[in-house]
């Protein structure tokens, strides 16, 4: 059993209303978060996301990547985040954004990018609920899937059996048995839904 949250990204960001519509079936709405400072791109922020929270019932999964996501956290919390999910790299401490995040009542995250080993995670990881590991450079959608990264779906479920373990990026119909084989809880597909004929077919088979 896997859950399919298509990322946002990939959406037509014009026509965001009816990108909504086409993705009815997800699991999860994956929303990434850019500062131009963490990652060399910029997307959306707070008022983007309060104002999808009040076109669907779709639970939202909040990726930041920033360089400070302290203060901002209680925001995208009140603008509607289920998971919030911060970068181990940003440079805050961890503890204290953990702290954040269950306090404003949202489940917390932390993403792993390529390069960063799951050793990154301190004795604070029992207080996570959700790990993202990136199989592409964080920053832009569209790219191809590193598959080193994969090996840490299995060293994650062996040192946290209980934390979901989600993908993120480059996964498509040909690396998504991959990702499951090794283990993962949740696929965020973004390109590969959104330019999907059918997206609700292309989630059922990514589903698989
Ligand atoms: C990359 C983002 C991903 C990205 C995935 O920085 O975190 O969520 O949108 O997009 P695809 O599925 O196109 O790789
Ligand atoms: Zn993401």
């Amino acid at each position: 059993m896997v859950y399919i949250a298509p990322s946002l990204l990939a959406a037509d960001f014009a026509e965001l209303g009816s990108e909504l519509k086409r993705i009815e079936g997800a699991d999860m709405l994956h929303v990434d978060v850019m500062d131009g400072r963490f990652v060399p791109n910029l997307s959306i922020g707070p008022a983007v996301v309060e104002a999808l929270r009040r076109r669907t019932k779709l639970y939202f999964d909040v990726h930041l990547m920033m360089e400070d996501p302290l203060p901002y956290i209680s925001v995208f919390r009140k603008a509607g985040a289920g998971t919030i999910t911060f970068h181990v790299e940003c440079g805050e401490p961890p503890q204290e954004i953990i702290a954040a995040i269950k306090a404003s009542g949202a489940r917390p995250g932390v993403a792993l990018s390529p390069r960063t080993p799951v050793s990154a995670i301190g004795s604070w990881g029992e207080d996570l609920k959700q790990v993202t590991v990136m199989t592409v450079e964080p920053g832009f959608g569209g790219q191809k899937m590193l598959l080193d990264p994969l090996r840490k779906i299995i060293e994650l479920k062996i040192r946290f059996p209980w934390l979901m373990v989600e993908v993120d990026g480059g996964v498509n119909l040909e690396t998504a048995p991959l990702c499951k084989a090794a283990g993962a809880d949740i696929l965020v597909a973004g390109t590969s839904v959104f330019q999907a004929e059918d997206p609700y077919l292309e989630m059922r088979c990514l589903a698989i």
